[in-house]
């Protein structure tokens, strides 16, 4: 398997590739031209894909997954679980999402490709994760909330049940947020307000 994106975040993914004991991974492709190792894998700067080859896609921001996922179509795309991880009954995950340790993913919940759940994240039952979403460590969405495409759930942050979350919007770090909350918005505080517009984006 090769990863794409040497950062911080592809350490978190080596690690629950390795501990799973899941795929060897071939290399990490990064252009930056002072890494040439990480976690001991040789970083190389492009590949030439083949149609059975894996990829997982290591980066965290939300825009750059969804442009490299759209630029390599003819690959596998894996699903990693952690081995901590817990997924209740009848959750569907779709291609390129990682489920990072000690996240909790309740019944009847769908997540979409290119998502991370990252450490710790509680998605209760019956959400609806949108594609390239990101829920930080240690945020808690109650049940039955949605999340629209591209948002980043902050670190810490809470949903109360059945919420609405826009696409492309960024709920800060700690935030509580008790109200749906409309595209593109960036909420922050307690309880959240919103403070600005992300850009959209093609
Ligand atoms: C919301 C966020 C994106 C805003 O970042 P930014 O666009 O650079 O905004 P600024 O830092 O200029 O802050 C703007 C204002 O909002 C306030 N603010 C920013 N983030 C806040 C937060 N999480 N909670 C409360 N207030 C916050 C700032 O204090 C500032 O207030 P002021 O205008 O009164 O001084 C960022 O602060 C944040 O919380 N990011 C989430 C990070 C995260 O969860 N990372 C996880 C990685 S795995």
């Amino acid at each position: 398997m090769y990863l794409f994106g040497g950062s911080g975040h592809c350490k978190v993914i080596i690690d629950i590739i390795k501990k799973n004991n899941l795929y060897e991974i071939t290399s990490i492709i990064d252009d930056n031209p002072v890494l040439d190792k990480i976690c001991g894998i040789d970083i190389v700067r492009r590949v030439k894909f083949n149609e059975d080859d894996s990829l997982f896609i290591s980066i965290g921001d939300n825009k750059i997954r969804k442009k490299i996922s759209n630029k390599y179509t003819n690959v596998n795309y894996p699903i990693l679980i952690h081995s901590n991880a817990v997924i209740g009954i009848n959750v569907s995950i779709a291609r390129g999402t990682v489920i990072m340790a000690g996240a909790i993913v309740n019944s009847d919940t769908r997540i979409g490709k290119q998502c991370i759940i990252n450490t710790s994240a509680v998605v209760e039952h019956d959400n609806i994760i949108e594609d390239f979403v990101h829920i930080s460590p240690n945020a808690t969405l109650a049940g039955n909330v949605s999340v629209g495409e591209g948002t980043q759930i902050g670190i810490g942050a809470c949903v109360i049940q059945g919420l609405k979350i826009g696409k492309w919007c960024t709920i800060g770090a700690g935030s509580v947020v008790l109200k749906d909350v409309p595209d593109f918005a960036v909420v922050v505080g307690n309880p959240s307000k919103i403070i600005k517009y992300n850009k959209e984006h093609e």
